[in-house]
């Protein structure tokens, strides 16, 4: 049976020793959807990325990925049936080259081989034979992103990918987001940028304190400035 979901998480719970961080997150991607996850400071995105990616031990709730509960399974168990986190500190080797670092993520039954990368990624073409280390912010995020497409994601999920970037990069590295969801990768997205979130984005999520507080339609979202102010503490213009 299909939901017509490819990620759906109900009532997830996580701690950071006492600390109870997630207190019953609730929300669903649909397949080749644009999902954001918006929230303040501390308010529990990266715990939830983290949680649905493996990477934090959830301590109550479902995460059901393609059908299957994956809450409790190891990373890499989780990566290989295509969940693919890109965390915010990007993991870029920087003694290996840009095209070493993109076969790190290889694998031969992937749609997304290196040429597929350099398409929608020229500027990594270009810098193939660059070290990691020699590369800008905003074409290590490109990288980042690349190498996990090489590993074949049914779900990328992308905590704060335009963060500290020139404006002309977050515009480059939008039209690669909707180059990528175009090509029917469902995307979760936890980016501070609101301008970027509605560029994007199908439906958001706003999660307080560990919970779930709001979800909206994109352009519901948009034209719903109470929410922004009240939820996020921001008026867009
Ligand atoms: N490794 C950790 N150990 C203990 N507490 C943590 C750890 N990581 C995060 N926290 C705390 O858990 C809460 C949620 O943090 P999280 O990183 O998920 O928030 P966030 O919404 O991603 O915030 P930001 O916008 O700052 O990235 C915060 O109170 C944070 O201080
Ligand atoms: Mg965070």
């Amino acid at each position: 049976m299909s939901t017509g979901h490819i990620l759906e998480v109900e009532g997830l719970h996580a701690h950071y020793g006492k600390s109870h961080v997630l207190q019953g997150v609730s929300m669903r991607v649909g397949e080749a959807e644009l999902v954001t996850l918006l929230g303040r400071n501390g308010a529990g995105k990266s715990t939830t990325l983290k949680s649905i990616a493996g990477a934090v031990l959830p301590t109550g709730g479902r995460v059901r990925f393609q059908g299957a509960d994956v809450a409790g399974q190891p990373p890499h168990r989780i990566a290989q049936r295509g969940v693919c986190l890109v965390p915010e500190h990007r993991g870029v080797f920087k003694l290996l080259s840009v095209e070493e670092n993109l076969l790190l993520g290889q694998r031969r039954e992937s749609p997304w081989q290196l040429d597929d990368i350099y398409r929608v990624f020229p500027r990594l073409k270009e810098r193939r034979r660059n070290g990691g280390g020699q590369l800008s912010g905003g074409e290590q995020q490109m990288l980042a992103i690349g190498r996990a497409l090489m590993n074949h994601p049914r779900l990328l999920i992308l905590d704060e990918p335009v963060e500290g970037l020139a404006p002309v990069i977050v515009e480059e590295i939008v039209a690669q987001l909707k180059t990528i969801k175009a090509a029917g990768v469902a995307i979760l997205l936890v980016e501070q940028n609101l301008e970027v979130c509605v560029q994007l984005a199908d439906r958001h999520y706003i999660v307080e304190q560990g919970v779930i507080v709001h979800e909206a339609a994109n352009a519901d979202f948009v034209a719903d400035h109470q929410v922004k102010d009240r939820y996020l503490g921001v008026g867009l213009a």
